[in-house]
């Protein structure tokens, strides 16, 4: 399927990007790099070292000659249509692409550059985030989670021996779907403007329940096998967290950038109505979270 020495892209070497490409790069498997701002080298820090990786990070897309075996992409949800042409440029019939998104949609945004069975995508466990001076502070053990398809097993291969650990789940739906309830809930504090602390609040933990009954209903309806257990331990996590701890939509909220509302929440109230299943909280907080995002106003 791949090859041993596969070529490597990555496209969106922002927190998560970087992460992937600081790994790959330590074992000598550099990726090439395309961005949306020029940068000379990518920094990540880390507990106990840096690693720098050589660029540069290319912004103009006729630039690319070839296509490669696999791209890993990290840009935004929001930003996927405006990185089409790094896409279009880097994928052949042999390439995989390798989603490091929230969201449970990639197969489908993806599919228009490779074959369905060519998009792996992933849930990204770990913490990133970008710091002043361009650097990216990796705020703990890098780890993803992928499908169990052919695709996914080149992917393996590429990230074998890196600090970034992978695993591949037989049931990833409902992985996927675990991990989507929990931004979900996340995406309250951008309508409140506060951190993790707000869940200690009895009248946030019921409205919290009540929206993942909501999410719960959808997931299974889905394919997601989630037990109801699953509500509790998502409010319970946030209760216990740190009252500072925040999440990357109420960053990007509070940086005035658009938010991936669709791909968190939104999703959520489409696929519900989609399938007949009612539903309320996401009617009033959906549209209030895109419209924090994209205005107008
Ligand atoms: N960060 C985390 O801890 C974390 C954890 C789990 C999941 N995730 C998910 O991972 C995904 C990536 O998040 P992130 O935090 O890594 O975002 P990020 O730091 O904002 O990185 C996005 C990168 O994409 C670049 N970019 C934007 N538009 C582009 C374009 N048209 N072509 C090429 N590159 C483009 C950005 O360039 P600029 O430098 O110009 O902005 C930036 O380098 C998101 O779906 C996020 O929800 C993140």
């Amino acid at each position: 399927m791949m090859l041993d020495a596969p070529t490597i892209a990555l496209v969106g070497p922002g927190a998560i990007g970087t992460t992937v490409a600081a790994a790959l790069h330590e074992v000598g498997r550099t990726p090439a790099l395309f961005g949306r701002t020029a940068h000379a080298y990518l920094d990540l820090r880390f507990d106990g070292g840096q690693i720098r990786v050589p660029g540069p990070v290319r912004t103009n897309p006729a630039d690319i000659e070839k296509n490669v075996d696999l791209v890993f992409v990290a840009v935004k949800t929001t930003q996927v249509n405006a990185a089409s042409t790094w896409l279009s440029a880097l994928c052949g019939e042999r390439t995989v692409i390798c989603v490091l998104q929230n969201g449970v949609e990639q197969k489908d945004q993806f599919a228009s550059y490779v074959s369905e069975d060519r998009v792996v995508p992933s849930v990204v466990w770990f913490p990133a985030q970008r710091e002043a001076d361009d650097s990216v502070w990796l705020r703990a053990t890098p780890r993803l989670t992928l499908p169990d398809t052919l695709a996914a097993q080149g992917v393996v291969t590429a990230l074998r021996d890196t600090r970034c650990s992978v695993d591949v789940a037989a049931d990833f739906t409902s992985i996927a779907w675990r991990k989507l309830l929990q931004n979900a809930v996340a995406g309250l504090m951008v309508l409140s403007g506060r951190r993790a602390g707000m869940y200690s609040r009895a009248d946030i933990e019921h409205m919290s329940l009540a929206y993942l009954k909501e999410c719960l209903e959808v997931a299974r309806a889905e394919g997601a096998t989630l037990g109801d257990e699953v509500m509790r331990e998502i409010v319970d996590k946030f209760r216990r967290a740190p009252d500072d701890l925040g999440t990357s939509i109420l960053a990007d909220r509070q940086a005035g950038r658009p938010l991936e509302w669709d791909t968190r929440n939104g999703v959520i109230q489409r696929c519900g109505r989609a399938r007949g299943i009612a539903t309320p909280v996401s009617d009033l907080i959906v549209p209030l979270l895109a419209a924090a995002s994209d205005g107008p106003g």
